[in-house]
């Protein structure tokens, strides 16, 4: 079995990768290295002893997705290829518009075209807006997401199922991240945002290491235990293995579905803060800020369906996350 992988050489494809590659399946990568870098493909490689197909390029490229499709006989796709700075795609809305949905529009009409019809999309927990209950069930409505990033996933996801409607023969796993965390035990690969990181982990790291000065702790007086905002955190080899349990359900012929891919604690930004720096042994100086914007409370899984329907459970703890998210900064 042949899978083409866009976005292949980022944070969680190039995890994914490495599964894949460890499950036996053959491997092409699409990437442009927009928000990646070539040397992740060697990388993998050293992790595995196994080989893949790598092409540098756009998503948004039919051409070159023709060219390959010509060339490999691709049985199915998981989709990373984004932007995905929320932030950034407030500034900049019509860029994130652009390319988080002409390449999904490429990518299927060009397997539509080699009759490819397997897709697992990299959703988010952002597609559930400000939540209406906890833990997160995948059948709450889909409303609105609270910037353009988070309606790009929502947009993508309509795409999909509009897609399975006209034509059965789609079978398409929405898979709802929530937050990843982590690396590869190996240190090899794993997450190295270039600007000042937005995320509590990269910061985290950050301050660990002394490239920036302290934490800022936004808000504590939220209705939370410590008063601290709540997440969900997965370890990205959980969320990439998921992946590999989703493309095994696309064989299955079940048409569409969305999957909450999370481990269905909470955990507080202050538990974060003390877990790295006990597993770690190591200070992470922080402060206490105001609230940032857009920000909810709490926000977790119940991820009982992925179990059921994909046979898939997380199996690392959140002292595994803080130890390999600061195991690969360091090496790196
Ligand atoms: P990432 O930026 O590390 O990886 C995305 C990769 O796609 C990068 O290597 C980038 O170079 C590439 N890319 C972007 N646009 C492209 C294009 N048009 N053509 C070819 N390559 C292109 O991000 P990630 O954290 O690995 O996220 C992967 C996917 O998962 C994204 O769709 C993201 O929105 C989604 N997601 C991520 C998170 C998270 O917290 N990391 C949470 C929920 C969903
Ligand atoms: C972010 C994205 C969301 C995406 C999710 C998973 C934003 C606004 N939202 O959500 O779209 O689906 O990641 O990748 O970026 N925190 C601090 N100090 C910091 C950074 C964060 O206190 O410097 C706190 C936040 O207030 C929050 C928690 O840490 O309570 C986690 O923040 P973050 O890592 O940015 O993830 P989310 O906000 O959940």
């Amino acid at each position: 079995m042949k899978i083409l992988v866009t976005g292949g050489t980022g944070y969680i494809g190039s995890h994914t990768v490495v599964e894949l590659l460890n499950s036996g399946y053959e491997v092409v990568v699409i990437d442009n290295l927009y928000n990646s870098k070539i040397e992740v493909v060697d990388k993998i490689k050293k992790i595995t002893k196994k080989d893949f197909t790598f092409y540098k390029g756009d998503v948004c490229d039919k051409e070159l997705l023709e060219e390959i499709f010509n060339k490999h006989k691709i049985d199915a796709t998981i989709h990373f290829a984004g932007y995905k700075a929320v932030g950034e795609s407030v500034e900049k809305p019509l860029m994130y518009y652009r390319n988080n949905i002409v390449s999904t529009l490429s990518l299927c009409e060009t397997m539509s075209k080699h009759n490819v019809k397997n897709i697992v999309f990299s959703s988010s927990a952002t597609v559930y807006g400000i939540p209406e209950i906890l833990p997160i069930i995948e059948k709450l409505e889909i409303k609105h997401a609270t910037n353009p990033y988070g309606e790009t996933k929502i947009v993508n996801e309509k795409i999909l199922k509009d897609l399975h409607i006209s034509d059965n023969k789609w079978n398409v796993a929405l898979l709802r991240y929530f937050n990843p965390i982590g690396a590869h035990p190996s240190g090899l690969i794993g997450e190295n945002p270039n600007d000042i990181p937005n995320n509590l982990m990269p910061y985290i790291v950050k301050v660990a290491t002394g490239e920036l000065k302290e934490l800022s702790v936004y808000g504590n007086d939220y209705d939370t235990p410590d008063g601290t905002g709540v997440r969900d955190y997965i370890h990205v080899v959980d969320l990439a293995k998921a992946h590999i349990k989703a493309i095994e359900w696309t064989f299955k012929n079940e048409g569409i579905d969305a999957f909450n891919i999370g481990t269905g604690h909470g955990y507080s930004v202050l538990e974060i803060v003390k877990a790295f720096e006990k597993v770690n042994k190591v200070k992470v100086p922080y402060k206490i800020a105001p609230r940032r914007k857009g920000d909810v409370a709490s926000c977790y899984a119940n991820s009982n369906y992925a179990k059921e329907k994909l046979d898939w459970t997380s199996t690392y703890e959140i002292d595994d996350m803080v130890k390999d998210a600061y195991n690969f900064a360091i090496k790196n």
